[in-house]
């Protein structure tokens, strides 16, 4: 058969997916796998014995990237794709899975066609990219590409107080193949864009050619617990109020700069957490985004002032901490290129875009050549379990990778 005609199987893709999906999936239809769960375990077991069954070289490195290679006729850097399989608490079922199965069902098709690469082809599951149990997020491809050492990874405390390398030992998943293994040639990520653009404007393919930075920090309020009757107004120390005013600054702070900036305050703690008790303590993450890295910067520094002088009017101390801070990123032109002419010449309809999620690619868009492909997010919606794009649309996004990642391989 011939390279240009062929296509990748649908219906093994969405067999693959459910199969995944199943692993973790709870009572309201959510794909709970946190990085370095059980749950993660056995989507890790399953997905490299589906990689070994197709005769990839299997090998995990220490931060527990697993990497699946298919040898080419020559011995070079090796075209690579890939994304991760770990979730946030309420995941949907495509969120990095496709990209990973999507690879798959690449090598699967070349197999079947009896087809060798001129390069060799990887096929990556990159460990806890959510950052949603261990921050930051990506962070088994930032310790990839050198953006994070192996030592400061393995410290990581996670939500539940356990250390990230004891708990890639407890699953079995720290390797021991060397670190940056594979220097790619090439790195091609296939996901859901998680957003509503390509569903509005019902096109298919998004060839990715930006991606936002991203500010993650943890707040930290001490004010005073005291009787929530007796305590006049004027004198409490209340630590859940600012909070509270913290997450309505967020939302005028984004509605005030406009363009790109969005602004979230996803995890509240109080602390007792009690009716009658105004609060002690309060602990809330803040996560901040912009395509653009002056305006990102202008936005941490409102937020930054808004802080101190909110712990001088309540009378708290605030601290806050980083735990995750990436600038925007700027994908390979010639990749986002190819994946546009890609998809037009498999005769999808498809426009470049900007990724307002965090994704794997934008660590190793620091060594190698990389770009992205998207496909629809029914009505936007993501880390929730109403995720969902249908099965023609995750056919043709995989249809694109295949033959972008022949061409890159040629
Ligand atoms: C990862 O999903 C992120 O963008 O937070
Ligand atoms: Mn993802
Ligand atoms: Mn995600």
């Amino acid at each position: 058969m011939k390279a240009e005609s062929l296509r990748i199987n649908e219906a093994r893709l969405m067999a693959r997916l459910n199969e995944l999906a199943a692993i973790g999936s709870t009572a309201d239809g959510s794909c709970c796998r946190l990085a370095l769960t059980d749950e993660d375990k056995a989507g890790r077991d399953l997905v490299a014995g589906w990689m070994r069954e197709l005769g990839l070289e299997v090998r995990v490195d220490p931060i527990g990237n697993i990497f699946g290679r298919r040898a080419g006729t020559e011995d070079g850097e090796p075209v690579m794709t890939g994304s991760h399989i770990d979730t946030v608490r309420t995941g949907g079922r495509y969120d990095g899975c496709l990209g990973v199965l999507g690879g798959l069902e690449v090598v699967q098709v070349l197999n079947e066609a009896g087809i060798r690469t001129r390069r060799p082809l990887v096929v990556g599951v990159f460990t806890d990219e959510e950052g949603a149990r261990f921050h930051p997020d990506m962070c088994g491809s930032l310790v990839y590409a050198g953006g994070l050492s192996l030592e400061e990874a393995y410290a990581t405390i996670g939500i539940d107080g356990k250390v990230l390398k004891d708990e890639l030992e407890r699953i079995g998943y720290l390797g021991d193949a060397p670190m940056l293994l594979y220097r790619p040639h090439a790195f091609v990520e296939l996901h859901i864009e998680q957003g509503p653009v390509l569903d509005i404007e019902g096109i298919t393919i998004g060839a990715v050619e930006n991606l936002q930075g991203i500010s993650w920090q943890e707040v930290s309020i001490t004010g005073q617990s005291n009787h929530a009757g007796t305590t006049p107004m004027r004198l409490r120390h209340d630590a859940g109020y600012c909070a509270a005013a913290i997450g309505h600054f967020l939302r005028a702070l984004a509605k005030e700069m406009g363009g790109n900036q969005v602004a979230t305050m996803g995890k509240v703690d109080l602390h007792p957490n009690l009716i009658n008790v105004i609060a002690a303590r309060a602990k809330v993450t803040v996560d901040l985004r912009n395509t653009d890295e002056a305006l990102l910067a202008q936005a941490e520094a409102k937020f930054a002032a808004f802080l101190q002088q909110l712990a001088a009017d309540e009378g708290v101390t605030i601290e806050a901490k980083s735990l995750a801070r990436f600038e925007p990123v700027i994908f390979d032109k010639g990749v986002a290129a190819l994946i546009a002419r890609t998809a037009a010449r498999l005769g999808h309809s498809c426009r470049p875009m900007t990724s307002g999620a965090g994704h794997d690619a934008q660590m190793m868009a620091r060594i190698a050549s990389t770009a992205m492909i998207f496909v629809p997010s029914v009505k936007g919606i993501s880390h929730n379990p109403a995720e969902h794009t249908g099965p023609a649309h995750l056919a043709a996004g995989a249809d694109v990778l295949l033959h972008t990642l022949l061409e890159l391989a040629r």
